[in-house]
Order: structure tokens, then sequence, then C-alpha cells
């Protein structure tokens, strides 16, 4: 019998097209996110799961899949939404999509990075309701990259590709922090810093690390109170980065200059979210993957992970876990 593979939302038709001709494919076929129920459901007895960073993939779902569960291979980078010491215990090899997506979401870093630095959600809002007077000299001036130090936290594939794309802006500086030196710092003349250093020095800080039990809330009321005034905070890995409360004041009393966030927490963030009554906080939809390119890259990537599995290959991007 073919092996049955459960896809948990309606995806690029890339992989599910690969998938159909060696699985018998079963998926939440809708764009909406599969409820808790549904997915405990679709799992049952499959051989292989198709996940999105948005389900929660814990020793539940691993129960309810059942011991025949081969593989679990999410469309996305991040994989802090599977229970990864769960799958390392029951050999389940745990599939992820790096580098398709790189560049797509370093031109979203660099669209925020750019938005914010030059108050273009304060600028639309003015030319909208009138508030623009005339052509001023003294209004609407921000900072641009042009001589600034961007500050990198996690010069990964990511940051690293940011990095890259900030040279041509005339950046004076590069500096990051992490958990350890990069050996792509060279390749960008970056600098390898503390992250309190990082936080004093930097016009521009931009979060470009994954999410771990050890970095939950590391920008922090504390941590905003080192960036300078001037500082403009982006953020494109994940919401849990951040106490937006923290962020919130800091914003709000010009501890801070501004912000842009891709990424919540929650996701959606709530529309009364009072981080949504700042004009110099602009928020997007956790959309940094979302290029037609990137996605179909990540759904065949998510396919060829699992389809390796069984043809008994090593996957193109396994989790070293
Ligand atoms: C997006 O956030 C991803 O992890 O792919
Ligand atoms: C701006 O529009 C200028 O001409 O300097």
């Amino acid at each position: 019998a073919r092996p049955k593979v459960f896809v948990t939302r309606r995806v690029p038709a890339r992989g599910i097209d690969l998938l159909k001709d060696k699985f018998v494919v079963s998926q939440w076929d809708r764009e909406d996110r599969i409820p808790p129920e549904e997915l405990l459901r679709g799992v049952k007895g499959v051989d292989a799961l198709f996940c999105l960073l948005t389900d929660k993939i814990d020793k539940d779902v691993l129960d309810a899949a059942g011991p025949q569960l081969k593989t679990i291979c999410t469309m996305s980078v991040g994989y802090e939404h599977i229970d990864i010491s769960e799958c390392k215990k029951r050999n389940i090899p745990v599939g992820f999509t790096p580098d398709v997506l790189t560049n797509a979401t370093a031109e979203l870093t660099m669209s925020l990075l750019l938005a914010t630095s030059r108050r273009l959600k304060e600028a639309m809002t003015a030319v909208e309701d009138g508030s623009w007077g005339t052509w001023n000299p003294i209004w609407m001036l921000g900072h641009g990259l042009d001589g600034a130090t961007v500050g990198i936290v996690g010069l990964g594939r990511i940051g690293l590709a940011v990095a890259k794309c900030l040279l041509p802006f005339g950046v004076s500086r590069i500096v990051y922090s992490g958990n350890s030196q990069s050996k792509n710092e060279q390749e960008v003349n970056a600098e390898f810093v503390s992250f309190d250093y990082l936080l004093e020095h930097s016009d521009f800080i931009l979060g470009c690390c994954s999410l771990t039990a050890n970095n939950m809330g590391l920008f922090n009321a504390e941590a905003f109170n080192k960036m300078k005034t001037s500082a403009i905070f982006v953020n494109t890995s994940r919401g849990g980065l951040v106490n937006q409360d923290d962020l919130y004041n800091a914003l709000k009393s010009g501890k801070i200059a501004g912000a842009g966030l891709d990424v919540t927490n929650p996701e959606p963030l709530p529309t009364d979210s009072p981080l949504l009554t700042l004009s110099n906080c602009l928020v997007l939809p956790h959309i940094g993957s979302a290029t037609e390119k990137a996605r179909s890259a990540m759904s065949e990537l998510t396919a060829r992970n699992i389809i390796a599995v069984f043809d008994n290959k090593e996957m193109p991007s396994r989790l070293n876990i």
C-alpha cells in the first residue's frame, strides 16, 4: 500500500503534486488554521506529517498519529512549534525549509527597516488625513542608513543575507551578537560584540535569530533602555523574542524611535493591541517568506524532505536534533 501523508493546510501546489505520485494525500484543504481536534483526527494512522508553524506538534499529536509515523516535515525554517525532544526520543526525523526563504525574508526585513527609518506609516497617514501642509525642510525627518551602525541579533542565514543587503546602502558598521561567532562575519565585515554593546551602539537593531528557551523576551525594558533614543527596532524572526508591553512603553515614552514587526506574540495580534495605536510602530502579518517563489520552494522542499525518508535517502533539509 502507498504510504499516507497528512497536510495540515492548503499550500502551494508544487509540494502536493510531488507527494501525490507516491502517497495517499489527505489534507486540511482550507486557508484557516486546523483546529487541534481536527489535527488529532487527521494524523491518525499516517506515515508522514506535512505541517506549518501554526500547528503545535506535541506529544499528544505524536500519540494520536501512532507508532508508524516516520517523519514530520514543517514548511518553515522555524521549528519551535514542534516538540523536538519528543521526536528525538521516538527517532522521528524532522524536516524544515531553510535557505529557500532566506532572500525573501531578508528583503522583507529591509522593507521594514527602510519603512520605519523613513517613517512611512506616519508619512502615509499625513497624506491621507490632510496634515501634510507643505514641503517642509524640518518635517518628517527620519534616519537614513547612510553612515549608520546596524546591530544584527543572530548572524545566521537570514541575518547574513540582510547584512549583504545593507552594504550598498552605505552603512558604516555592522555589529552582531549571538551564541557564537559566525564564520560568515568576514563576508560582510561584521563585528561580533556582546548583546549589551550591540544595544548601546546600534542605530538599527534587527532580530534575526531563532527563538529558543534562552531568548524568550530577550527584548525587554532593560534592553530597550540600553538602546539609543534614536534607535529603530525591527523583528522578523519570532514574536516571542519581545516583551511587547515593554516595547509599547519604550515607543510611547520615546525611549526608542520606532519599531517594525513582522512577527508578534500572539499571532494574529489582537486588533486592540496598544502597539497598533502608535504611529511609530509598523506591524505586518508574518509575511517574511511570502513571495510566490519562496512559498512554492518551501512547499516543494517539504515534500522532498518527506519523499526522501520513504526512498531511504538523506533528507535535503533535515533538522539536526
Ligand atoms: C517563518 O517564520 C518560518 O519559520 O518559515
Ligand atoms: C526635493 O524634492 C528636492 O528637490 O530637493
